[in-house]
């Protein structure tokens, strides 16, 4: 079946059996040390996903089976937003916060989740939001390696402050252009092998420390002995002039 085939629906209150279906084959496929790369979502918890206005439910179908969900939360400034600990300088109404994507295992591996991503960007750009956000567990690298193959950056490293997990933060300006205050002359390539599940508390600990001391993880490379995380610092004068909200969190951070 080509991706093409797929349909795209802004779900509504008839998808739930769906959903929960898909949630729970999912959750049924992850080893028990994975379950916690997503949330484990009640019928409530979905019902006021869809009844909200200020999120949008989003799924692919293959004929009448459901293959792929994702949500989109568009917060207003009047709300309390998930993730308040990252970008916290920024208005509710110019973020886009992007929370989990689930694909069918059957169906993984053919761009699902980046075209999960780009629904959702394109979503958040007609709705005049500025800057998209998320948060995903460390130990989750086909979800953020996907997510930076897309175009996001990570600006954070730490721990949830909820559960203490360890989490990546990623953001994306959606106005296309690229954070001025970058040096891309000065890079730093993290090889993040070939097994990257196995490496994930070594890089974690690297990221970590790279993230504190101002830099942000940019781009990847994929090439023979695996992939390439490529970091560049954020100008001093940036850091210490200059700092504009899009990157307090980090200086925030340092200064823990
Ligand atoms: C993470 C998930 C959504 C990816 O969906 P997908 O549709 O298969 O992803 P795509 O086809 O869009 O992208 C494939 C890319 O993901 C990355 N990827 C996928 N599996 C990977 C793995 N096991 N290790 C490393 N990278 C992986 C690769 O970069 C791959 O790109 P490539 O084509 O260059 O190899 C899917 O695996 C899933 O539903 N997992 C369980 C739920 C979950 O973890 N959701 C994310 C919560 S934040």
């Amino acid at each position: 079946m080509n991706n093409h085939e797929l349909t795209l629906k802004k779900l509504d209150i008839t998808d739930l059996k769906n959903l929960i279906d898909l949630q729970d084959k999912i959750i049924s496929d992850l080893r028990t040390d994975e379950q916690h790369f997503i949330l484990h979502r009640t019928a409530s918890d979905f019902l006021n996903a869809l009844s909200s206005s200020s999120t949008y439910v989003f799924g692919l179908y293959d004929g009448d089976k459901l293959v792929s969900q994702s949500i989109l939360s568009l917060p207003q400034d009047n709300e309390e937003r998930e993730l308040p600990e990252f970008l916290s300088d920024r208005k509710n109404s110019e973020i886009a916060i992007y929370k989990a994507v689930l694909v069918d295992p059957e169906y993984r591996g053919r761009g699902l989740m980046k075209r999960m991503l780009q629904i959702r960007e394109d979503t958040a750009v007609l709705n005049g939001r500025k800057i998209a956000i998320t948060q995903i567990a460390a130990d989750n690298p086909a979800s953020w390696i996907n997510a930076l193959q897309y175009g996001m950056q990570v600006t954070k490293v730490g721990l949830d402050p909820i559960d203490n997990a360890e989490v990546i933060y990623l953001q994306k300006r959606l106005d296309g252009k690229i954070e001025p205050r970058l040096n891309t002359q000065k890079t730093f390539p993290m090889l993040l092998g070939k097994d990257i599940h196995h490496q994930v508390p070594i890089l974690f600990n690297k990221m970590q420390k790279l993230s504190a001391d101002g830099w942000v993880a940019t781009s990847l490379t994929k090439e023979k002995n695996g992939y390439r995380l490529i970091w560049n610092p954020i100008e001093e004068t940036a850091q210490t002039i200059r700092l504009t909200p899009l990157y307090n969190d980090i200086r925030a951070a340092k200064s823990l």
